[in-house]
């Protein structure tokens, strides 16, 4: 048997991170073998790429070179992480994953999504979510939250509403295009519905 792969996806804000960590609380005391990872990051090379990226000084960073960026932590994660887990029959909940890809280069850096897609297949081959997570919170809403609640600002945040718009729609776009593996949670719900819903979803597959 193989653990099953599970992602959470969401504008800025949405609070993915908080509903990962309250489920892997619950799987646990389930006893429910679970590890959670996040992207770009979760290993060290992941990590530094991370920095990379994110790093607000680097205002230069040309979009192709930022999907490279993506999908070359993903590529590691993936091997380090990821597929070893997976054999050891544990579930991993991973921080976005390939959508991620999808809805901020390809359609908000508007790269494309075949090709951003086509860019990605060479880094994670035939790994893809059993199930994909997506919190739904409108961009202006999410923004306000991370602006509000102290987080670091990064380079990405630190985008146009109009990036973060199309990102939205994108994400749109994918839901549609993808109704059987990605799942939507109304994000501006209060968290505790939304971490009970998440877990919902989760059970139905493991
Ligand atoms: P985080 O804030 O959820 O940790 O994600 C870091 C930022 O990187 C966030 O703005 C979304 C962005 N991102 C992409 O643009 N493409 C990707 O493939 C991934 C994984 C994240």
């Amino acid at each position: 048997m193989k653990g099953k792969f599970i992602t959470f996806e969401g504008p800025e804000g949405s609070g993915k991170t908080s509903v990962i960590k309250a489920v892997l609380e619950v799987l646990k005391q389930n006893n429910i073998d679970t590890i959670v990872s996040r992207e770009p990051g979760g290993v060290r090379i992941s990590e530094s790429i991370r920095e990379i990226i994110l790093d607000v000084d680097n205002k230069e960073m040309d979009a192709r070179t930022e999907a490279l960026l993506y999908a070359a932590s993903r590529r590691q994660h993936i091997v380090e992480v990821v597929l070893p887990a997976l054999t050891a029959n544990k579930h991993v909940i991973c921080d976005r994953f390939v959508d991620s890809s999808l809805a901020y280069q390809g359609f908000g850096r508007d790269l494309g999504l075949d090709e951003i897609f086509n860019l990605n297949l060479f880094a994670i081959d035939t790994c893809l979510p059993d199930l994909t997570i997506f919190i739904d919170v409108p961009p202006e809403i999410g923004l306000n939250r991370v602006f509000s609640n102290g987080r670091t600002v990064d380079r990405l945040d630190l985008e146009t509403i109009d990036f973060h718009q199309k990102v939205y729609q994108g994400y749109q776009q994918l839901i549609q295009k993808y109704p059987e593996r990605i799942k939507v949670i109304d994000g501006t719900k209060p968290l505790e519905k939304v971490i009970e819903e998440a877990l919902s979803l989760i059970r139905d597959i493991i």
